[in-house]
């Protein structure tokens, strides 16, 4: 068996992509221009596994494994060109299942041996990666240090400590517990039926629906009854949420449910509005600018 290739890496949320392409250009890095990712990774017993589909460029199956950790991260990973990668997908989604697929740009840029990648991740953002290499003999304090001159360089400061897929995963699973309860909202009246998550910050997810009552005013949306739900629960921060509605469109939440959010959610939060069919994810800043909250009164 053909033992597994080692690389540093580290990964970040990229505020300004122009910026880090200008910084890796000024260094003299090399640009192997752009390329289109679709990444299927698929359920696994240890480690991952994910079929990437490349344009331009061909299919790999790669298995990697890697510890989650704030620093730049060995992994270890095995690469197998693919030749026909329906075929190849099929087989697996029937043996292990599919677990998320994860499509991308990727601008592709190369310094000494260390691969720039400047993404931008469906559903998630613009992020950087960096990826120093390692030959089979490296002890990789070189790769480590190549990585950390590049950190400085292109100002990288928070680190993740997840994956793409993880964090779509957990989006994914806040639309399906949003999903669940809206199945259970009681909308006799509007017939519009609603059903809000929220992610606080243990990581516990809440969720509620719209009730609504025959004395009409009465009736509540479902961003209030689970941020009752949250509450009720012993939490007090809403890291992430997910509206959704059995309408035809997105749902988005209505002026009130903005400022009920507004008291326990960052403003660069994010809030997934959901279709059956749909998704679109904003800030609570976007759907609430020049807002008003508890810091603007006497403590
Ligand atoms: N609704 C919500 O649950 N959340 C919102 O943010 C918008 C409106 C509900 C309230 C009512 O039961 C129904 O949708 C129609 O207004």
């Amino acid at each position: 068996m053909s033992a597994p290739r080692r690389n540093v890496e580290l990964k970040a949320i990229d505020p300004d992509p122009a910026r880090s392409l200008a910084a890796a250009r000024e260094l003299g890095a090399e640009d192997r221009g752009i390329l289109r990712q679709r990444d299927t990774y698929f359920r696994t017993r240890s480690g991952r596994l994910k079929l990437r589909e490349e344009e331009p460029g061909g299919a790999t199956l790669i298995q990697y494994d890697r510890p989650d950790a704030a620093e730049a991260r060995e992994s270890r990973y095995r690469l197998t060109e693919v030749g026909d990668p329906d075929a190849l997908r099929a087989s697996l989604d029937a043996a292990l299942g599919t677990l998320v697929v994860v499509e991308k740009e990727r601008h592709l840029l190369l310094w000494e041996g260390v691969r720039i990648h400047l993404d931008t991740v469906q559903g998630l953002g613009s992020f950087v990666e960096l990826e120093g290499v390692a030959p089979a003999d490296s002890d990789l304090q070189a790769e480590h240090e190549k990585v950390a001159r590049l950190r400085e360089a292109l100002q990288i400061e928070e680190i993740l400590t997840d994956s793409y897929s993880d964090r779509l995963l957990g989006t994914d699973a806040l639309v399906a517990a949003a999903t669940d309860v809206m199945g259970k909202a009681h909308a006799p009246y509007s017939r519009y039926h609603v059903g809000a998550a929220l992610r606080a910050e243990d990581g516990s997810i809440h969720t509620g629906a719209n009730v609504e009552n025959s004395a009409y005013p009465q009736g509540q949306c479902a961003e209030a009854s689970a941020i009752g739900v949250l509450v009720a629960a012993g939490r007090t921060k809403v890291l992430e949420a997910a509206v959704i509605a059995d309408g035809a469109d997105i749902a988005v939440p209505c002026g009130g449910c903005r400022q009920r959010l507004r008291e326990f959610m960052p403003l660069d939060g994010h809030i997934h509005l959901c279709s059956a069919t749909e998704r679109r994810t904003v800030t609570l800043e976007e759907l609430l600018p020049m807002s008003f909250g508890p810091e603007f009164l006497p403590g």
